[in-house]
């Protein structure tokens, strides 16, 4: 069975001190339920290792926002996959739209940052999604086929089977403009189909694919109800420990 999970992307927010304490709020909230579902944060490089040590692991993952596409060396700047690994995170987003569009990661990009992700055990929540443009001249169903064969069909299926997908339409994010559930579950439906196509259908039913884009405590359990919709990947909404257990308690 696939596992439902609630994962919080907080981008390029919050100061040090602040992070900690959202991290800290949300521990406090989940300790109090029996959550129903998975529940991850994923917070910016600086924050890791303090999140990590004031998080309970067992009830909440951490994950990075992207990891480096080398192991290390001379790469001014970046953050590898096993230093990520070494702050005791276990996930890590990679191939955000924001991303894409603002740091040119291409597919190819993107295939060597998912090998280095799961040679470090870490969990990739790969992200997908067509722009407005895609969405309105009908081809996003085969952009988002497109991603997930560049970046992801070099894997074997046991890789594969590691994966967490999340389909983010860009139009929807940070827009207050989220896909309908049945734009959401159509899309879904078809990831899991181009998943079957080349893995067999144990590992499409198998693969959790979250869905991204102005999720909030509002529209998630209609969201959710839907067959082929296994969580979320929540921007906005996981910066208030409220907001984001409002997201974690529509699974129940
Ligand atoms: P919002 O929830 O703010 O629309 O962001 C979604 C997102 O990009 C999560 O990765």
């Amino acid at each position: 069975m696939r596992k439902k999970i609630v994962a919080g992307n907080w981008k390029m927010n919050t100061t040090l001190a602040e992070g900690v304490g959202l991290a800290k709020d949300v521990n406090e909230a989940l300790a109090a339920r029996t959550p129903n579902c998975d529940v991850v944060i994923c917070v910016p490089f600086t924050h890791l290792a303090s999140v990590a040590a004031v998080i309970d692991g067992n009830k909440l993952g951490l994950g990075a926002e992207n990891c480096a596409d080398h192991v290390k060396g001379a790469y001014t700047g970046e953050v590898s996959a096993p230093m990520v690994a070494s702050t005791g995170a276990g996930y890590v987003i990679l191939g955000h739209s924001e991303r894409r569009q603002y740091y040119g990661e291409t597919s190819e990009i993107l295939k060597t940052k998912v090998n280095l992700a799961l040679e470090n055990n870490l969990t990739p929540i790969f992200c997908i999604g067509e722009v407005l443009e895609q969405r309105e001249d009908g081809s996003f169903f085969n952009v988002v086929k497109a991603q997930i064969e560049e970046a992801l069909f070099d894997l074997s299926a046991e890789d594969f089977g590691k994966l967490i997908l999340a389909y983010e339409p860009v139009w929807a994010i940070g827009t207050g403009k989220t896909a309908t559930d049945d734009q959401a579950q159509e899309m879904h439906a078809f990831i899991r189909g181009v998943i079957a196509e080349k893995y067999g259908k144990e590992v499409a039913e198998n693969c959790s694919i979250l869905y991204g884009g102005s999720c909030k405590a509002s529209n998630a359990k209609a969201l959710f109800a839907k067959p082929d919709v296994d969580g979320g990947l929540i921007g906005g909404a996981s910066l208030a420990a409220a907001d984001f257990m409002g997201i974690v308690d529509a699974w129940n």
